[in-house]
């Protein structure tokens, strides 16, 4: 079954059409990888899809259902969350309190911050409890990013580069902790450019380009397309 299907999604800030007529398909289970050049469009997708814009037309459809203009603290307590490209804290919370307050979207006080506990240590944050995001290592920050999403007990999770900035050896942990959630039954869709993981973790891969979806097939079919190679790794090469 299709968990989210969108429709002809479409954009625009001004002159500037940042999604374009976009339109597939998640299925419940899978790991969707979303990739695409610098600016192609990827966060505004995301930010479609999880209400933070509002589409300037097309459908967002989650378990049957259009969900446009619906807000996203509704959407979260449906089971859908995303991620924040970049790291948002406030500044005097620490990491349980700030993963306590996602945990309290679901779960009342008392059982929010044992809960909130639970899932820092399961994402490999355990001992961090007491420090302050800020003085977190940057691995810190993106595992942090993705223990909020978690702690609201997602039943899909938008996943916003939350590898970029990593050595490739620092990509195991979250790696891990994404398929140990995909097993759990979370349907993932994650926008990375590292691009070994995405092909790893990936079942399918949708790309962006210019606002527009160019390809979208299993991560082996995927970089031997040549409009993605053009798109893509020719400006990887370029850089
Ligand atoms: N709020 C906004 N107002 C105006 N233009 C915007 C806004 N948000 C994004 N854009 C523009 O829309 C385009 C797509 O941006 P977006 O952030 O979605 O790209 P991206 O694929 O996530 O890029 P990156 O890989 O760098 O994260 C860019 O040209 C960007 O400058
Ligand atoms: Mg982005």
């Amino acid at each position: 079954m299709a968990i989210l299907q969108i429709a002809g999604l479409t954009k625009c800030f001004g002159g500037l059409t940042a999604v374009n007529d976009v339109s597939f398909s998640v299925e419940e289970g899978e790991i969707l990888g979303i990739i695409g050049p610098n600016g192609a469009g990827k966060t505004t997708l995301f930010s479609l899809i999880s209400s933070f814009l509002k589409p300037t037309s097309g459908d967002v459809i989650y378990l049957g259902e259009s969900i446009v203009g619906v807000p996203p603290h509704v959407l979260v307590q449906r089971g859908l969350v995303r991620s924040f490209q970049i790291v948002q804290t406030f500044a005097d919370m620490d990491v349980l309190d700030v993963v306590t307050t996602a945990a309290l979207s679901r779960r009342p006080m008392l059982e929010a911050e044992d809960y909130a506990g639970d899932v820092i240590r399961r994402v490999g944050l355990g001992g961090k409890e007491r420090l302050t995001p800020t003085s977190l290592s940057l691995q810190d920050k993106k595992l942090l990013e993705v223990a909020k999403c978690v702690a609201t007990e997602p039943r899909l999770i938008l996943l916003d580069e939350v590898m970029a900035g990593l050595t490739l050896a620092e990509t195991e942990a979250p790696l891990a902790v994404i398929r140990e959630l995909n097993r759990q039954g979370v349907t993932v869709v994650m926008v990375e450019h590292v691009m070994p993981v995405i092909m790893r973790a990936a079942t399918r891969i949708v790309v962006i380009n210019f606002g527009e979806k160019i390809a979208e097939d299993t991560p082996a079919t995927i970089v031997e397309d040549q409009r993605v190679i053009d798109a893509y790794f020719g400006e990887l090469v370029d850089a």
